[in-house]
């Protein structure tokens, strides 16, 4: 029952950030200047809807504050394979520039060739997200960053951190960024971790075509990008669970926001299937609902979807717009929406102007 309530509040917020006509308080805390952003302007006949941009404030840790020094070494950690346990994964092995910063294969491949259980994600703009992973079970970026490395996907184990910390401590241009970044502290697992949430909070997708358009460029859209950008906010709904400026109503709250579209749902024995977010939250609504990805870069981040499923874009759109995948625990949200495949080309060319248009930039590593 919680997530209808969800599901009309994110309604609401969409209601009113389209008719423009009111400038809801950010909930909690959470960084979303957007809503305030969407102040009344009205011409003579329509009222015309302003749409926001601004990612707003992100919330930066009190005991990890960002500096350059941090955020280059973060830059590195995160690109060191020697950071795994068999040398063979970074952080930027699933990460991948050409893959949109998301991953290539559909399931994810760890350290020592394990196949993981689901698709690596976008990580542009994780630094404003409260919960992390497609089921939200990690609360902060130091807390995911812990897990990445420790668990299946750079395979190093949690006893083994302190050893590993120690290793990358005899590489010498490593010991003295440490010691000057965290002095008297130096390389351990908590300073690693923390070095890599700093680099990660710098990963901002904010200038887009589509941000250009929302701060009043109209040029910046042709005809059919502005067809599909009608279609999203209008009869296909889309807004309702990915709304702006992150194209992901996660991003409204602490815990982030799930839904069930009942992918990884089809032709699965109820055992077999990843019941996503019910794992965290042990709520009958949660079960097989998982986290409202943001779109920001979504064309150029294939495969689609937790499980990576889908391979194209358009197909991930039609299955969102054809109300998803029928089970036992389908959104309300998500039903048939009756476009043509016009529709679905339109908005696609819009989900186009959500893209950073920004790589991550591999640093030389130290000796
Ligand atoms: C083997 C591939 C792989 C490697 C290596 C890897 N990741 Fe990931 N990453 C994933 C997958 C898969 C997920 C989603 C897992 C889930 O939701 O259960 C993920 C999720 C994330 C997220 C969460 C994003 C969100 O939406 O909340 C962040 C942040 C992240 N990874 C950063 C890192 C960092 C930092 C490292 C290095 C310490 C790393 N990753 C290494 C595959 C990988
Ligand atoms: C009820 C909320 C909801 C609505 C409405 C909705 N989505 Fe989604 N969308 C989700 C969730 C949740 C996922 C992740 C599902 C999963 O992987 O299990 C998702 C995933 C996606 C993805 C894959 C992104 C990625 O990085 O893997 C695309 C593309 C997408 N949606 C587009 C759309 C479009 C276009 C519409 C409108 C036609 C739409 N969605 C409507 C909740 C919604």
């Amino acid at each position: 029952m919680k997530i209808e309530t969800r599901i009309e509040f994110v309604g609401l917020i969409a209601s009113l950030v389209m008719a423009a006509a009111c400038t809801p308080e950010p909930k909690g805390g959470a960084p979303s200047a957007s809503a305030a952003k969407a102040t009344a302007s009205t011409s003579a006949a329509e009222e015309k809807m302003e749409l926001p941009f601004d990612l707003g404030k992100m919330t930066i840790p009190e005991d990890n504050p960002q500096s350059e020094a941090k955020v280059k070494l973060g830059n590195q950690l995160f690109f060191d394979k020697r950071l795994s346990k068999d040398g063979t994964r970074s952080c930027y092995s699933c990460h991948l520039n050409e893959d949109g910063n998301g991953g290539k294969d559909p399931i994810a491949i760890g350290a020592e060739e394990k196949k993981l259980t689901r698709h690596s994600p976008v990580i542009w703009n994780v630094g404003y997200l409260g919960s992390h992973y497609w089921d939200g079970r990690a609360p902060s970026l130091e807390a995911q960053a812990t897990g990445a490395w420790s668990g299946g996907n750079m395979g190093v184990g949690k006893e083994n951190l302190e050893a590993k910390a120690k290793e990358i401590e005899k590489i010498d241009g490593y010991k003295k960024q440490f010691d000057a970044v965290f002095p008297g502290v130096g390389v351990t697992p908590d300073t690693i971790v923390k070095a890599l949430s700093a680099y990660e909070r710098t990963l901002v997708c904010d200038s887009t075509l589509y941000d250009k358009y929302a701060k009043g460029d109209a040029k910046a859209f042709n005809d059919e990008q502005k067809k599909g950008l009608d279609l999203f906010l209008g009869k296909a709904g889309c807004v309702n669970c990915h709304n702006p400026p992150f194209f992901s109503a996660a991003y409204g709250s602490k815990e982030g926001a799930y839904y069930n579209a009942g992918i990884g749902t089809k032709d699965k024995k109820e055992e077999e299937v990843d019941v996503g977010r019910f794992s965290v939250s042990k709520k009958d609504a949660d079960w097989a609902a998982f986290k409202v990805p943001s779109l920001r870069n979504v064309s150029k981040s294939a495969p689609y979807f937790h499980d990576g499923s889908v391979a194209k874009l358009e197909d991930a759109v039609s299955l969102m717009a054809g109300g998803g995948i029928k089970n036992k625990n389908l959104s309300a949200l998500l039903t048939e929406k009756n476009l043509t495949t016009d529709d679905i080309k339109a908005i696609v060319a819009f989900l186009g102007t959500l893209d950073c248009g920004k790589t991550l930039v591999e640093p030389e590593l130290p000796k």
